[in-house]
C-alpha cells in the first residue's frame, strides 16, 4: 500500500478512536479516572467509560514523573484508580501526584491503588515462601532464560524480589529484568540496612538507561503510602484485599462494566483505598 494511503488510514483510525472515547467517557466527564492505563491494552483492567491517563496511547498522554499535573478541574471526579503505576514515580513526583488526586476529587470521592507491596515481598522472601518463589521462578525460566537467553543465574530467588522492587522492562516487552547482584550481597544489605535504605539501594542499582525506560522509582508499603495520603488530606485510608473494596460505587471482577483486577499478582500487591471527606 502506498505510504500516503497508509497514513490517511492511520489518521482515520486515530480520529474514529478519539470520537469513540469521547462518546463512551461522556466527553471525558464520566468522573472515573484510571492513572497508568492505555487505550491500546488488549487485556484492559478498566471498563471503557474510565478516562485513561498514561504517558502514551491514553485519553490524556502525560508523563506523570515529569509533570504530575492532572488535566481536571478541582472537585470534579468521583473515583480514581491506579494499578501498578505509582511505583514508577520518583519520591518527588509521587507526593505531587497524590496532592493532584486530592484536588480533583469531589468531596466524598474515593481513590484506590494497587502496587507491588515492598514489605510483603521482603517478608515472603525471608519466610522462604514457596508459593511466591515458585511463581516467579517459573516465569523467569520461561521468559528471561528460555525466551530471551539470559544466563542461568537469573533464576536465583533473591532476583525475583529485586525484580519487583527495582525492575527493568525490556523494550517492547512487558518483562521485568532485574538488575543483577549476587545473593550474598543482597542478603547482607537486607540484614544491615533499614527498610527504606534497602529499597533505595535496590533502586540505585539501575543504570541511567534502565532508570529512564521503565524501572521502578519508589518502593511502596502500607504505612508509607498511608502517611503520604493522610499528609495531602485523605482520610479513611484502608488496606483491602484483592477483589475487596470499601467503595460502594466500585465494581470489581463482576461483569463487563467492572474492573478486572489481575489475580496472578494479587499475592504480592498492596491494595489501598482512601476518601476525600470535604
Ligand atoms: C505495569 S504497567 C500497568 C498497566 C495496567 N494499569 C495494569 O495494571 O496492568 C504501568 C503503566 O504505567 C504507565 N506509566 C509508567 N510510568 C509512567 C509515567 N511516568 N507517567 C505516566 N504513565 C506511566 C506505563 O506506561 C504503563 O501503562
Amino acid at each position: 500500500m502506498r505510504e500516503k494511503t497508509k497514513k490517511i488510514l492511520q489518521y482515520k483510525d486515530l480520529y474514529l478512536n478519539q470520537i469513540f472515547r469521547r462518546i463512551i467517557t461522556q466527553n471525558f466527564s464520566s468522573g472515573k479516572v484510571a492513572l497508568g492505563e492505555r487505550n491500546t491494552y488488549t487485556n484492559p483492567l478498566f471498563p471503557l467509560d474510565w478516562i485513561r491517563v498514561d504517558w502514551q496511547d491514553a485519553d490524556y498522554n502525560i508523563n506523570l514523573s515529569q509533570s504530575p499535573n492532572l488535566p481536571f478541574k478541582d472537585n470534579s471526579q468521583k473515583l480514581l484508580y491506579s494499578a501498578h503505576m505509582i511505583e514508577h514515580l520518583s519520591s518527588q513526583s509521587l507526593p505531587k501526584l497524590l496532592k493532584e488526586c486530592y484536588r480533583i476529587l469531589k468531596p466524598g470521592g474515593r481513590i484506590r491503588f494497587e502496587c507491588p507491596d515492598a514489605e510483603k515481598l521482603i517478608n515472603l522472601y525471608l519466610a522462604n515462601d514457596e508459593k511466591m518463589l515458585s511463581h516467579f521462578r517459573k516465569f523467569r525460566q520461561e521468559i528471561l532464560i528460555n525466551k530471551f537467553g539470559y544466563p542461568e543465574h537469573y533464576i536465583e530467588d533473591h532476583l525475583s524480589v529485586l525484580g519487583e522492587i527495582s525492575n527493568y522492562i525490556v523494550e517492547g516487552e512487558w518483562v521485568h529484568v532485574p538488575v543483577y547482584v549476587p545473593k550474598d550481597e543482597f542478603d547482607k544489605k537486607l540484614e544491615t540496612l533499614s527498610f527504606d535504605q534497602f529499597f533505595d539501594w535496590c533502586i540505585s542499582l539501575q543504570t541511567p538507561e534502565q532508570h529512564q525506560s521503565g524501572g521502578h522509582q519508589s518502593a511502596i508499603y502500607f504505612s508509607k503510602l498511608c502517611l503520604m495520603l493522610e499528609k495531602v488530606g485523605f482520610t479513611n485510608v484502608t488496606k483491602v484485599d484483592f477483589g475487596e473494596t470499601t467503595i460502594p460505587e466500585l465494581k470489581l471482577n463482576n461483569g463487563f462494566w467492572s474492573i478486572k483486577e489481575k489475580p496472578h499478582r494479587s499475592f504480592y500487591s498492596l491494595f489501598i483505598e482512601a476518601e476525600k471527606l470535604n
